[in-house]
Parts: C-alpha cells; structure tokens; sequence
C-alpha cells in the first residue's frame, strides 16, 4: 500500500468528470486518494464521483459542479470541498476547451478571449482560491499541484493559436508559481501531453487527426491512462525534487 493509501490523502481534479481528468480521478482513487471532481458539467461531475466506488477513509468522492473561469464558483467549490475534507494536498488543473480551429488572425476576438479565460484565467483562479488554503495545512509538507498544459505549449500548433497560447501560458505560471512555493513544502509542476482520443479530438476533422498523429514519432495518440500514472506520481511522495518543471508525454514529439 501507498503512502497516500495510508493516509487517505484528498485532492480536487477539476474537469474531472470525463476524459483524461476522469483517468486522474480512477488512478488517484486506486492509489487512496479521497478526491473532489470539481466539472461545469455538475450531473457528470456527480457521476463520475460516484463511479469511483467508496473511499476507504472519511468521506466519499465529491462531485461539485464548478465553472473554472467565474471566481464566485471557484470559490463555492473550494469552500465545499474544504469543508468536507478539512485539508486537499493534491490538486489537478486539468479542465480546459480546445477552441477554434483556424489561422489565428481569422479567430474571432470572442472566441479567443474565450480559451484564454477558461484554460489560463480559470487555472490562475483554481490556484488563487486554493494555495492559500494548502498553506494553511500544518507541517513542512503540504502538498502537489500538477497543471496540465499540452505539447502544443512548447511547439505551436498551426490552427490552434489560441489553445498554444493558453497552454503556454500555464507553462509559465507553473514555473513562476514553483518558484513561489519552493521553500513553502507545496512542488507545483506540469504536464504537456500529445494528443489523446477524448471528446476533445471529436471537435476535429480525421484530417486535422491525422495531422496530428503524423508529427507524433511514436506514431500513436497517447493514453489516458498513461497521462494518469504521470500524474500520480507527480502528487506522490516519490515526487520531492521536482518543482517549476515541465513533463512531457509527447511520444517523442517535444525538441526541448
Ligand atoms: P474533454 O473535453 O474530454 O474534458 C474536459 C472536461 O473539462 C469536461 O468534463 C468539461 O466539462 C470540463 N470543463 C470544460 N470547461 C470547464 C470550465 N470552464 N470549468 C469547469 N470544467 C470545465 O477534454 P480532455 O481531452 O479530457 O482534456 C482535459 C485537459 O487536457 C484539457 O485541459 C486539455 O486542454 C488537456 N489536453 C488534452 C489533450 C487531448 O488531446 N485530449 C492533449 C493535451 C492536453
């Protein structure tokens, strides 16, 4: 049994209600882990939280239905989850939207505002509401953040400008925020995944699909679940020199 397991650690997982956020909330709940699935979609989120069977310690999974990118929810689904767990020392930024697929200068200003208020903005104000939370936790260890950025962060994307944009953007504040928390027990960390066949990938055409694939040398989409050991592992306690830094699972697709 894990550390985590012993301790029947909680976490929150934003966007958790399917996809790679729902992989994350499966492996966290296999390693003990009592966890918050925080979902604009609030009856998935409900869902998925009860698909994840009962908790060995304390209370059960939340599902708490929370839009990332409207602070006053934010703050609802911090004070709901805190007060059901007492302390959270895993949190998973994982919510996002892919956004237009066009050149950039054809991307509707709307939509543009749009993906960089959810997937930036909304991950900023996850991390407002919730470290000063987690510094309150007693003790020099007070947990993990992993922020799911994209490989499209580190290499562009022709047609995606916005979600680069965003993505590169957590990239960033990753790092800055590591830096912040570094000697304050708390190792926050990202993730840049290649693409993974979710219902994200059904927004786009096969050719868009197969553009995709074929700058992948590995020649195939990465795994949810591959995606959720990385992270589970990056919230465990093996995890204690890392900070500020950025994983790829990019099947071989990152030049740096
Ligand atoms: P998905 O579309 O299957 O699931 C996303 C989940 O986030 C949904 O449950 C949705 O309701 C929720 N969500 C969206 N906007 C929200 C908001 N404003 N507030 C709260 N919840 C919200 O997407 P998928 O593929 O599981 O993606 C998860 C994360 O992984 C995203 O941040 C995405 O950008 C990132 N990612 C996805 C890749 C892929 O190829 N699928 C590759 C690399 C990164």
């Amino acid at each position: 049994m894990s550390r985590d397991a012993q301790t029947g650690r909680a976490a929150i997982v934003t966007g958790g209600a399917r996809g790679i956020g729902l992989a994350i909330a499966r492996r966290l709940a296999a390693d003990g882990w009592r966890l918050a699935l925080w979902d604009r979609d609030a009856a998935g989120a409900i869902a998925a939280a009860s698909s994840l069977g009962p908790t060995n310690l304390g209370p059960h999974h939340l599902g708490l239905g929370c839009d990332i990118a409207d602070e006053a929810s934010v703050a609802a689904a911090a004070d709901a989850t805190w007060a059901a767990f007492g302390t959270v020392r895993g949190l998973v930024n994982n919510a996002g939207i892919l956004g237009p697929v066009a050149p950039l200068w054809l991307q509707p200003p709307a939509e543009f505002r749009r993906v960089i208020d959810v997937n930036l903005t909304g991950t900023f104000l996850v991390l407002a509401a919730c470290v000063p939370r987690m510094l309150e936790a007693v003790g020099p260890d007070r947990g993990r953040i992993v922020n799911v950025s994209s490989i499209q962060a580190k290499e562009g994307m022709p047609n995606a400008g916005a979600y680069a944009a965003s993505k590169a953007g957590i990239v960033a504040m990753t790092k800055s925020l590591g830096k912040e928390l570094a000697t304050h027990g708390i190792l926050v960390n990202c993730i840049t995944p290649a693409a993974a066949e979710t219902d994200m990938a059904k927004e786009i055409t096969p050719a868009r699909k197969a553009e995709i694939l074929a700058r992948i040398p590995m020649g195939r989409f990465v795994g949810v679940d591959e995606i959720a050991a990385m992270t589970g592992w990056l919230l465990s306690d093996d995890c204690s020199y890392s900070t500020g830094a950025v994983f790829d699972l990019s099947g071989g697709r990152a030049t740096y």
